[in-house]
């Protein structure tokens, strides 16, 4: 016997979450400019089967249909992103008008839904011209981020409940920069710092555009997990130390703490450097934790060579990945680790203590290769069993005397997983590519019943 589902404040927000080039398709309408999504997965090899955004799950006309589905699950929230390109298509000079009338009727749309919006800036999509000029390497990018904040902010600030500046930027600048293994595709190794450092800075400046122009609630979403060690060995515990000030400290120190994890890492970013952590460290109304599995890394054994996601990691580097057992497996072979969630959250109240802003879950979730729809259900226990164990487990770090506002699963509907293209699906929502049918799966329901 379970024990019963356990009871969570009355007014905890209950979301689900999804993002800009992941579901919205229509890449060429109403003036969008090309994102590095775009770029990257035209290439040929860079996306499993060669899949791209450029249909996705159709959301850009479909997004009344997604909003009623939001609605009849019962959401507070639903979290979603602006692509920068569509509201600048080369990312700086005029808004167009046409693009930000989308997320205007989007937003709109929620709000008579009873849904609050909240907004993530950038999910990823960097506008093409951005990326030509430096991307995030340049500094550039951080105050032409903040012109748009404050374009959207002005347009939206009155009806969005929480906004997120950044998605992840751990996971762009690593897989974009450092290993090359999503967009833009570069494999810089430790040159992709500046990268780190102008997200942090553009997340800081576009806390401010959005202050200024009378927004309310910002956050961030940002990928955190615990980092264990492959054993008990000095070397492995060293190294998985290493790791975790790299995925996890040197992204929300800056921001909670206005420093810098390693004075190495300090000297290794460009910049005014003690001024811009100011900035970056603009207080928030409440940080956003994306959580979705551990890490366990070694010591680099002798001729050892270190993966993260297929794409290697540069030679040099003194940790290696090593496989995690021991827990179920996703069908995009995760682990599932509840209790992971639960370790983040007190590694957060632990390190930040009284520094820590009310917390939210901005994303958790699962992929599993559900079975199409059959008489209008979609059967898929895996992912009701993961977010029962990870709300269980929140609801442990809770009891813990952590301050957990809110929880989004992500995703809403199916939609395209990045470089792991179609084939992976997170959504409560099941979507057929062919006909863009949406069918609730078992999972929608259950979160339905539990939403109450
Ligand atoms: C996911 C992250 C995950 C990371 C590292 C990424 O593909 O988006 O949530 O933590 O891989 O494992
Ligand atoms: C990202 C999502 C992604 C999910 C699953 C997160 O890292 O924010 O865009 O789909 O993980 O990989």
């Amino acid at each position: 016997m379970t024990d019963p589902f356990p009871t969570f404040p009355a007014d905890f927000l209950w979301g689900a979450a999804s993002a800009s080039y992941q579901v919205e398709g229509a890449v060429d309408e109403d003036g969008r400019g090309r994102s590095v999504w775009d770029t990257f997965s035209a290439e040929p090899g860079r996306v499993v089967d060669g899949d791209t955004g450029a249909v996705a799950a159709d959301h850009y006309h479909r997004y009344a249909e997604d909003v009623a589905l939001l609605r009849d699950l019962g959401v507070g929230a639903y979290r979603f992103s602006i692509a920068w390109p569509r509201v600048q298509p080369d990312g700086s000079g005029p808004v167009n008008e046409a693009g930000l009338g989308f997320y205007d009727r989007l937003v709109d749309e929620l709000c008579a839904a009873g849904i609050a919006p909240a907004a993530t800036l950038f999910h990823w999509d960097t506008p093409q011209a951005i990326e030509d000029a430096g991307g995030w390497l340049s500094r550039d990018t951080a105050e032409r981020f903040a012109d748009y904040a404050s374009i959207v902010g002005e347009r939206l600030g009155d009806r969005v409940r929480m906004w997120m500046p950044l998605n992840e930027p751990v996971v762009v600048t690593m897989f974009g920069y450092a290993l090359g293994n999503h967009a833009p595709g570069r494999a810089l190794g430790f040159e992709a710092l500046p990268a780190a450092h102008h997200q942090l800075l553009g997340h800081g400046l576009a806390v401010r555009a959005l202050r200024a122009a009378g927004c309310s609630s910002i956050g961030i979403a940002s990928n955190h997990a615990p980092v264990w060690a492959a054993s008990g060995s000095e070397e492995d515990t060293q190294a998985a130390s290493a790791y975790s000030t790299l995925v996890n400290w040197l992204f929300a120190d800056p921001v909670l703490r206005g420093e810098y994890p390693a004075p190495e890492l300090a000297a290794m970013v460009p910049g005014p450097v003690v001024e811009d952590l100011k900035t970056i460290s603009e207080p928030l109304d409440w940080f956003g934790i994306n959580y979705y599995r551990p890490t366990l890394i070694g010591a680099l054994t002798d001729g050892g060579e270190g993966h993260v996601e297929g794409a290697m990691l540069p030679p040099g580097l003194p940790f290696e990945p090593r496989e995690i057992t021991g827990y179920p497996r996703t069908d995009f072979d995760w682990p599932v680790v509840p209790d992971g969630l639960r370790e983040t959250v007190a590694l957060f109240t632990e390190r930040y203590g009284d520094a820590l802003p009310p917390l939210y879950i901005t994303e958790s979730g699962c992929s599993y290769h559900d079975p199409d729809p059959v008489d209008g259900r979609v059967p898929d226990p895996d992912r009701i069993a993961y977010h029962d164990a990870h709300l269980r487990a929140l609801h442990q770090a809770m009891a813990d005397g952590a301050d957990v506002r809110g929880y989004f699963a992500w995703s809403a509907t199916d939609n395209f997983e990045w470089a792991a293209g179609y084939r992976e699906r997170f959504g409560l929502v099941h979507v057929d590519y062919a006909t863009q049918r949406r069918t609730p799966k078992d999972s929608y329901h259950w979160y339905k019943s539990i939403i109450g």
